[in-house]
């Protein structure tokens, strides 16, 4: 062969390999400024397509109430040491609410370059208030505030999180805890309104209810920001609920040393008839919480959340560490069932959440990516309902890692792991752990109008490209991932 068609060779070889490849690199380019509800594909599950986004609604008009707030707090988020902090501390203040008040939040951003926002983790907010950048609002840039306002239906325990380059931002501290206490139970007219009742400004008969927020700092794992063991003071008898937030990316095994507990919710959803599990602990994934209330016996308890941290209650110090235990509570046959106010039979829409792994390129970089139904981000699924749709999701993992799913702005009931139906109490999640190899089926009801993110809550999976939507359809967003804000949702 001559030099030269050697040459033409090699040329039309390379070519052959490197313009497939140059035409799926120039495919997976993202633009600088685009429109999360006009990305990918739409994916009706079956139902009628209705008339596609970018109908009447915007996201923007889908505001929580006005009016007098009940609990108005401010919250400021600094650059400060090598992390970042709301009002100086981190965690955050914890923000504590009754069922069915108004909550409005202030957050001023002094510090932070990139920007933040404040996502309700859990709270079934307005999609205005969902705090999502380039979703449902711009990325609050320096010197800059956003006001979230929101009435709190649910009780239970929930956190809130910065949803801008969340990946970097929650794991350097912008997070915080969030309870909603239950409201009082309606007072009879006859009732004389005295405070005298022992549970009178103090609905949950609980003697109290820790916040155990476990979080890692610099490879630290930390209870409430403090690595080790902190203790709360309780008498022999008192009955504690500890309300454990996993605010990390991974999964976690918690469990209550020294004494009997029980779940009795699970992501701001109570447990219907628990049982009492010992030598058990429970997982709590990414994102997730758990509530455990245990009767604190003379010698103390201890709420363990691994690594060492924990929060040791009791009459005095000293309450002794206890070994993780073996067995791990199973959720999907604990408890005893209860209506699930939907009809998983009567589903108007049935979708497909594959995640699954392969090589490709991720807006230019080539990579090992994750896939959601074989297609790799921007390229995925825009899970399409109507209000009022009864919804079914199969969320299968085959991509060898976990992944904690979140859907935002709705709760959906498990009916099934890897084909074996729940049995327990009606177990609602808002984040789910989706062991690889597990395939989970779940129903919720499309009652909250928006367009929501539905993602993996290890947040730098979702930077990778695991993060759908479910949109409504007819609603639309004003705002742009990228763009001037710089909006970096995760
Ligand atoms: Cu805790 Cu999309 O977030
Ligand atoms: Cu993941």
């Amino acid at each position: 062969m001559s030099a030269r068609l050697r040459l033409i060779v090699a040329a039309v070889a390379a070519l052959a390999v490197l313009g497939p490849l140059g035409w799926f690199w120039q495919r997976s380019l993202v633009s600088d400024s685009y429109d999360m509800a006009a990305m990918g594909y739409p994916d009706n599950g079956g139902g009628p397509s209705g008339h596609g986004h970018g109908g009447g609604l915007s996201v923007a008009d889908l505001t929580g109430p006005s009016g007098p707030a009940d609990v108005s707090v401010t919250l400021t988020a600094r650059r400060e040491g090598h992390g970042y902090t709301l009002n100086h501390v981190s965690p955050g203040p914890e923000i504590r609410a009754r069922q069915g008040q108004l909550v409005e939040v202030r957050l001023v951003n002094e510090s932070v370059a990139d920007g933040v926002t404040l996502h309700w983790h859990g709270v079934d907010v307005p999609n205005a208030e969902d705090g999502v950048a380039g979703v449902t609002q711009d990325a609050v840039g320096r010197g800059g505030s956003h006001v979230y306002r929101f009435v709190v239906r649910d009780a239970g325990t929930y956190w809130y999180h910065s949803h801008q380059v969340g990946h970097e931002q929650v794991r350097l501290g912008l997070f915080g805890a969030l309870v909603v206490t239950p409201a009082p139970p309606p007072r009879a007219a006859s009732t004389p309104a005295t405070a005298a009742s022992p549970t009178a400004g103090s609905p949950l008969a609980v003697d109290a209810d820790p916040v155990v927020a476990v979080h890692t700092y610099d490879g630290r794992r930390t209870v409430n920001g403090r690595p080790q063991v902190s203790s709360l003071t309780a008498p022999a008898g008192a009955t504690v609920r500890a309300r454990i937030i996993n605010t990390d990316a991974g999964p976690i095994r918690a469990w209550v040393g020294g004494a009997a507990y029980r779940v009795v919710a699970v992501d701001g959803r109570d447990v219907h008839g628990p049982t009492p599990v010992t030598d058990t602990a429970v997982l709590v994934t990414a994102g997730g919480r758990i509530d455990a209330e245990f009767t604190v016996p003379p010698g103390g308890a201890r709420v363990e959340a691994g690594a060492g941290a924990a929060l040791a209650v009791g009459p005095g110090p000293g309450t002794p560490a206890t070994a993780q235990p073996r067995a791990t509570l199973d959720l999907l046959g604990y408890g005893t069932p209860a209506p699930l106010g939907l009809d998983p039979a009567k589903a108007t829409r049935n979708f497909e959440y594959r995640v699954d792994r392969r090589p490709g390129f991720l807006d230019g970089r080539p990579g090992l990516w994750w896939t959601v139904n074989g297609h790799l981000f921007p390229d995925l699924p825009m899970f399409m309902v109507a209000t009022g749709d009864v919804v079914r999701m199969t969320i299968a993992n085959t991509s060898g890692e976990v992944h904690p799913m979140h859907l935002h702005g709705h709760h959906a009931v498990v009916l099934s792991r890897n084909g074996v139906a729940a049995t327990g109490s009606p177990w609602w999640v808002d984040s789910l752990d989706v062991g690889d190899g597990d395939t989970y089926e779940i129903a919720f009801i499309a009652d909250n109008p928006g367009i929501w993110v539905d993602h993996c809550h290890n947040l730098q999976h979702a930077t990778e490209g695991l993060l759908a939507h479910v949109a409504y359809q007819g609603v639309s967003t004003p705002y742009r991932v990228g763009g001037a804000a710089g909006n970096q949702p995760e």
